[in-house]
């Protein structure tokens, strides 16, 4: 079984899917990650994320890359942003996704294009959304937690701006599959998102 969930940052996507991918017993991949590496990578070799063969050449980061804490941040996900919207960057990172969701026994895979291009063939494809309010109000407290010095407003000009490039660009924009099951998680905690998404599938299933 391939499940695709795909949705924009903090709307619960990554909460959503490590959680079906251990109640379905799945390998989980989490392609923004992939994307995040590549950014940051473009930033070691004193690249450019917004000049294509800088882009490019990021792709060959190191594996040990993905575990690097600082791809968790808010300013490698705006790089991510960034370097995703080239078609050589896309490219690059399509096959080792489509080995991922083609893999004996299936996978889940969250992203943005997972359920329109990685996988149009997954037997399950949510699209996770959640007011931009929701998912700022999230990331304030996450960030806060973490000892950061944010506000919410910064919060949410920047993943208003990161929605903007997402579904605008060319190349694999985020929008949902014309069959994925939606899911707003605006007011919804984390479990009780996890338990609407599980049924959704058991009902389809
Ligand atoms: O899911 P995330 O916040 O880690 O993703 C970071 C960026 O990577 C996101 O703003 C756009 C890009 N991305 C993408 O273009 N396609 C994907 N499948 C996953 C992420």
């Amino acid at each position: 079984m391939i499940i695709a969930v795909d949705g924009p940052t903090a709307s619960g996507k990554g909460t959503i899917a490590k959680a079906l991918a251990a109640h379905f017993g799945l390998p989980h991949l989490d392609t923004g990650l992939l994307y995040r590496a590549v950014g940051r990578q473009v930033m070691i070799n004193g690249g450019d994320p917004d000049n294509p063969d800088d882009a490019t050449l990021g792709c060959a980061f190191p594996e040990s890359l993905l575990d690097d804490p600082t791809l968790r941040s808010e300013e490698t996900g705006g790089l991510a942003s960034r370097v995703s919207i080239h078609p050589e960057v896309r490219a690059t990172l399509l096959e080792r996704q489509q080995a991922f969701a083609h893999q004996p026994g299936g996978a889940v895979l969250d992203g943005r294009d997972i359920g329109t291009v990685i996988a149009p063939e997954a037997d399950v494809k949510l699209f996770v959304t959640a007011s931009v309010e929701a998912r700022a109000q999230r990331r304030y407290l996450e960030m806060r937690e973490r000892g950061e010095a944010v506000t919410i407003a910064a919060i949410k000009a920047d993943l208003e701006a990161r929605d903007e490039r997402d579904r605008n660009r060319t190349q694999a924009p985020l929008r949902p599959a014309p069959d994925a099951i939606l899911l707003d998680t605006s007011h919804l905690d984390r479990a009780a998102a996890i338990e609407l998404a599980i049924s959704r599938i058991e009902e389809m299933r």
